[in-house]
């Protein structure tokens, strides 16, 4: 039985950044089967062509534009299109991101600064776009998705973690400049995800990582979806600014010692 009542985004239109595959399809699929409508953007044509027939046979009204969140044309197109589609936008889910594992000083400058352009610059380009475009006036919500370690030193992860910085900088001045707007903005921070690409690329750095949350698994794409579908939800409408870690208690273990 679903947490959350079928029709609590009836009416609703969402935008997902990279939303063909991995946390931002299910994020996607979620919304859908809550009433949303929804657009999908993301780089790679094929794959977002294919999960939008799913989608479509699942019964979700969706609109597919592929879209690098680096390139501000792009991302006004998307704009463009969902409100031709659809005639309005509630809800943003900056999920777009690129990430591998290397050690700093294996990481090339260009490297670097690709995943500071998709994942930092991307989620201001889209942010900014929408608001232009129809949330400054109209309102709705922003989630970026974050990370829970950027907090720490992060070992293999020096280009990800700057950049999820300043995602979780830019969600509290969104919610701080867009607020009286009536637009609510959060990050939602997921640990060790099952059945992810960054996953499976840190498996092969160190196969145990997913084991060492308190809880003692990985997380589900679906507890993030849930998560994020809560924040956009009636349930949490005084809730802005927030970074919600999902990560089974990772983030607050400072000891990592086995199970006591
Ligand atoms: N290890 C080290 N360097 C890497 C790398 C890896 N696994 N993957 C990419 N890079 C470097 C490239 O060598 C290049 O630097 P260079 O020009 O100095 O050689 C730079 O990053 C840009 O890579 P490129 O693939 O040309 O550019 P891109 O901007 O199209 O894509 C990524 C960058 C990281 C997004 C790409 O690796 C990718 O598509 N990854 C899969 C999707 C993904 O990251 N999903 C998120 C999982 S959590």
């Amino acid at each position: 039985m679903p947490t959350f009542a079928p029709d609590i985004l009836a009416a609703k239109v969402a935008l997902v950044t990279g939303g063909g595959t991995g946390i931002g399809k299910e994020i996607a699929r979620t919304f859908g089967r809550h009433g949303a409508r929804l657009c999908i953007a993301a780089r790679r044509q094929d794959v977002l062509e294919a999960t939008k027939e799913e989608f479509e046979r699942e019964g979700f009204e969706c609109l597919a534009v592929p879209c690098d969140v680096r390139q501000p044309d792009q991302v006004e197109r998307v704009l463009e299109e969902t409100l031709a589609r659809f005639g309005r936008l509630d809800i943003l889910v900056n999920n777009a991101a690129g990430n591998f594992p290397a050690p700093m000083a294996g990481i090339s400058y260009n490297g670097f600064k690709s995943i500071v352009d998709i994942d930092l610059l991307g989620t201001y380009n889209v942010s900014k776009a929408a608001f232009d475009a129809w949330l400054g006036e109209h309102g709705g919500n922003i989630v970026n998705i974050s990370a829970p370690f950027e907090q720490m030193g992060a070992a293999y992860q020096a280009h990800v973690a700057a950049a999820k910085s300043g995602v979780n900088s830019l969600t509290r001045t969104c919610a701080v400049e867009w607020g009286p707007k009536g637009i609510r903005t959060n990050a939602v921070a997921p640990g060790a995800i099952s059945d992810t690409e960054g996953l499976e690329r840190f498996d092969a750095v160190d196969d145990a990582s997913n084991l060492s949350a308190p809880l003692r698994r990985p997380g589900s794409k679906q507890e993030i979806a849930d998560t994020v579908l809560f924040l956009v939800s009636d349930a949490a409408s005084y809730v802005n600014g927030q970074v919600i870690y999902v990560d089974g208690g990772s983030g607050v273990d400072a000891m990592k010692l086995p199970p006591l």
